[in-house]
């Protein structure tokens, strides 16, 4: 006779189960219930809305977690680039590095002016400024943040930093050369502590980066031993690209390499002890 769906076919069958206790009277069955079995059909009737109770707020527990874990990973610590420079700065290509153990470059060997060019076109220590919005979009937003008199923050990119510091360890290591050529740097009580920071700074990138390109190996002639080759094909930012990004940026300032005086009224942050 039945030929529907079967939850109509299920309330069909619970309303005629319903009939079928319909020659008891309920009212005095519920009356001759002792009470604990009252309590227990109680419990039975709740238990949906306990059970709903407890997944909700098992949910609402994930949900929170979850929220903890983005913000241990996201912030206060944000882990963001500088947005408008990474993507003004064009997107990675590959390039393969030049590890050979004695590869000429202008970049390496004896100090000499030419040396020297090359590396100081590497250099950008100048500042630039970002917006409130950019200085809060990566963690940094201070009340102690310099503002410029241009407006905007003082910032600069991290990239320029670490060329400088390679490039302050480079000098340190033909220090006879330079301690004649800038002694107003190396001549200094403070260059042993510059030249540690620099080590710091790299050492911690280093790690953080954590290269996992092969380095492979090969039979080379007059050698007898396996001989590394360090030379790894990567997936790199155009440096001339960002370097050139970063001039394009830098804030014309009366007051070089970003030495403006402090103002009376300024806020400060305190400096943890050396
Ligand atoms: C500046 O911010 C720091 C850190 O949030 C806070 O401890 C300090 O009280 C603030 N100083 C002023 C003058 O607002
Ligand atoms: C830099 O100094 C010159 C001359 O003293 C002045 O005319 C100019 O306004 C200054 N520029 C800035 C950005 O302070």
């Amino acid at each position: 006779m039945e030929s529907g769906w079967l939850p109509k076919t299920w309330l069909r069958t619970r309303r005629y189960l319903k009939l079928s206790t319909s020659e008891v009277d309920l009212d005095s069955d519920v009356k001759h219930f002792p009470e604990e079995s009252r309590r227990t059909s109680l419990f039975w009737r709740a238990a949906p809305w306990i059970i709903n109770l407890m997944l909700l707020s098992l949910s609402g527990a994930f949900l929170l977690q979850a929220i903890r874990i983005r913000q241990q990973v996201l912030g206060p610590l944000l882990t963001r680039e500088y947005e408008t420079a990474s993507r003004e700065c064009g997107s990675k290509k590959p390039l393969e590095l030049s590890g050979e153990f004695g590869v000429r470059s202008i970049w390496r060997g004896e100090p000499n002016a030419a040396v020297d060019a090359a590396w100081d076109s590497l250099d950008l220590t100048s500042a630039m400024t970002v917006s409130r919005d950019e200085i809060e979009r990566v963690g940094k937003l201070r009340n102690s943040s310099v503002i410029l008199d241009s407006g905007g923050y003082m910032a600069s990119l991290g990239a320029f930093h670490q060329m400088h510091c390679l490039n302050v360890l480079r000098k340190y290591t033909y220090l006879d050369y330079y301690i004649v050529k800038e002694p107003e740097f190396f001549r200094t009580p403070t260059v042993r502590k510059h030249t540690d920071h620099c080590i710091e700074m790299l050492r911690q990138l280093l790690m953080c980066s954590a290269d996992l390109h092969l380095i492979t190996y090969d039979w080379v002639d007059g050698v007898d031993h396996p001989w590394p080759d360090f030379s790894t094909n990567q997936f790199c930012r155009n440096y001339e690209d960002v370097h050139a990004w970063g001039k394009a940026h830098v804030v014309k300032s009366n007051y070089s390499g970003g030495l403006i005086p402090k103002p009376k009224n300024a806020i400060t942050r305190k400096l943890p002890p050396d």
